[in-house]
């Protein structure tokens, strides 16, 4: 999976991908990062990319033809038309199955804004998707591309390792994570849950599916709608949602 960031700011994104897993997936070969500066195509003789909006308002806006050119010369080296992201609070709201859908290209172009925005004609020209990552305005897009960077490579298989990939975690199945425990089993008078202790695995797993069922239904109620779960779990969590005791 190569990534092909185009940024003001490309040391910002090297700097926040080169660490952890990530790193270790990019040294393998997994994955490529690459971040393009687009102030490296500006034509302007004092290498400005912004200008004032035509209409009048507040702030500036980032030039057509930097970010077109940027994009063009990763474009040809590719040989294909990219599929490129724009990192915009306007955008859908990025999920995980919009990361595992991103993990099946080969190469993805992420365009990050900064200033007030990009002009509209270039964005016509060569954006494919629109992605925030949630409904708060941050002052560019360049954390924004690190965390779908994050959450799409981990999606690249061999990027995490047997031991990282649990299949019970946060969202698999539509559902929350269960609350986990390490040692000692007493800390602060609190303790581990005994069935944790009981060497049960099938015990185990069920009161973790009940502790991720829950847990989603505490927190995230939202989330249960789509959710995978069985007929007999969404007859107890229809019950207790309807305020009715569970069957
Ligand atoms: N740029 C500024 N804020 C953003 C957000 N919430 N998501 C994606 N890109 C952004």
């Amino acid at each position: 999976m190569n990534f092909h960031i185009l940024t003001l700011f490309p040391d910002m994104i090297l700097q926040g991908l080169s660490t952890s897993i990530i790193g270790r997936a990019a040294e393998k070969g997994l994955l490529s990062i690459e971040a393009v500066n687009i102030r490296d195509y500006t034509t302007n003789k004092h290498k400005k990319v912004d200008d004032y909006p035509y209409g009048g308002g507040a702030g500036m806006l980032m030039q057509a033809q930097p970010v077109y050119d940027a994009w063009k010369s990763i474009a040809d080296r590719i040989g294909d038309k990219p599929r490129t992201v724009y990192l915009t609070p306007q955008g859908s709201v990025f999920k995980q199955n919009m990361a595992k859908n991103f993990a099946k290209e080969r190469d993805l172009v992420l365009l990050c804004g900064h200033y007030e925005g990009i002009d509209e004609r270039v964005l016509e020209e060569i954006v494919t998707d629109s992605v925030s990552i949630g409904d708060y305005v941050l002052t560019g897009g360049e954390l924004p591309a690190m965390v779908l960077v994050d959450a799409v490579s981990r999606m690249v298989p061999g990027v995490l390792t047997n031991d990282e990939s649990s299949l019970a975690e946060s969202f698999e199945g539509g559902l929350l994570e269960y609350p986990q425990y390490s040692r000692p089993e007493e800390w602060r008078g609190k303790k581990v849950p005994e069935i944790l202790l009981s060497g049960n695995h099938r015990k185990v797993e069920e009161w973790r599916r009940e502790q991720s069922i829950l847990r989603t239904m505490e927190r995230r109620p939202d989330l249960l709608a789509s959710a995978e779960l069985t007929e007999k779990e969404r007859k107890i969590t229809d019950s207790v949602k309807d305020g009715k005791n569970a069957p």
